[in-house]
């Protein structure tokens, strides 16, 4: 596979997805210092100065049943905490869906995207931002709380060299297996090990709707499960969630 490096880039989720159009192969690898249009979720900005975080998108091309785009966000996000508590020798937690969090502050997030036609997903691409060395003093004051890096979680900067090297390996073995199909009989109970919100009290905005309950884990497809406060077990496909204190 190719990986391609940038000092600096827009998004490296945007660079993977113009460069599977120009029909680039794939699987191959985008990887920046810094962005300048780092996103996230719902059109958020991704702070992504050059601090030693990890921004990096990994291009596919895969021919799957959109429906299984909900799963795949899941199954990666299991397969990155494994790997950070490899590393890190503590465990990060999930935050359904794309989350990765250590004592309920943000250190990494995904972000899925692909392209659709003729009902098959085509163009996949996987981008994640992890926080690796920064300083969450440096940042945004609104974020100073709310966002933490590996390093300062477990007092020790993290060798992003190393760190990026494992994480490829690990990416793509996950790619595979989530191709093959052969992670489905294990994939909610390994979600359930890092899971942060199952129990809880949350608010679930659902598009337009806010949804009251207490989360009670994943199904197999990947929904969220909630026990909502009128008494009816529901499940979600999508949705933001924020826990009630
Ligand atoms: C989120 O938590 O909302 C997802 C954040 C995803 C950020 C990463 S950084 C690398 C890739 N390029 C982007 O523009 N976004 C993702």
């Amino acid at each position: 596979f190719d990986l391609i490096f940038n000092e600096e880039i827009d998004s490296t989720n945007d660079e993977a997805a113009r460069q599977l159009a120009a029909g680039r192969e794939a699987p191959f690898i985008v990887v920046a210092t810094k962005q300048t249009k780092g996103r996230g979720r719902f059109g958020r900005v991704w702070h992504s100065e050059a601090n030693g975080n990890l921004y990096i998108s990994f291009a596919f091309r895969p021919q799957l049943e959109p429906a299984r785009m909900q799963t795949f966000t899941l199954w990666m996000g299991i397969n990155l905490c494994e790997l950070i508590a490899n590393f890190t020798r503590t465990t990060p937690g999930l935050k359904w869906p794309n989350d990765i969090l250590f004592d309920g502050r943000k250190a990494g997030g995904i972000l899925t995207e692909a392209r659709i036609d003729s009902d098959q997903i085509r163009d996949l691409v996987f981008g994640l931002g992890l926080n690796l060395n920064s300083d969450s003093d440096s940042w945004p004051a609104a974020l100073t709380k709310r966002a933490i890096s590996l390093a300062e979680h477990t007092n020790t900067p993290l060798d992003i060299n190393k760190f990026t090297a494992a994480l490829i390996g690990r990416v793509l073995d996950a790619y595979d297996q989530f191709v093959s199909g052969a992670y489905q009989k294990t994939f909610a109970d390994r979600w359930h090990e890092y899971d942060i919100l199952r129990g809880k009290s949350i608010k679930l905005l659902h598009g337009s709707e806010t949804i009251s309950g207490t989360a009670s884990g994943i199904d197999d497809e990947g929904s969220l499960i909630v026990k909502t406060d009128k008494g009816r077990t529901e499940r979600f496909r999508a949705g933001e969630v924020t826990i009630e204190k």
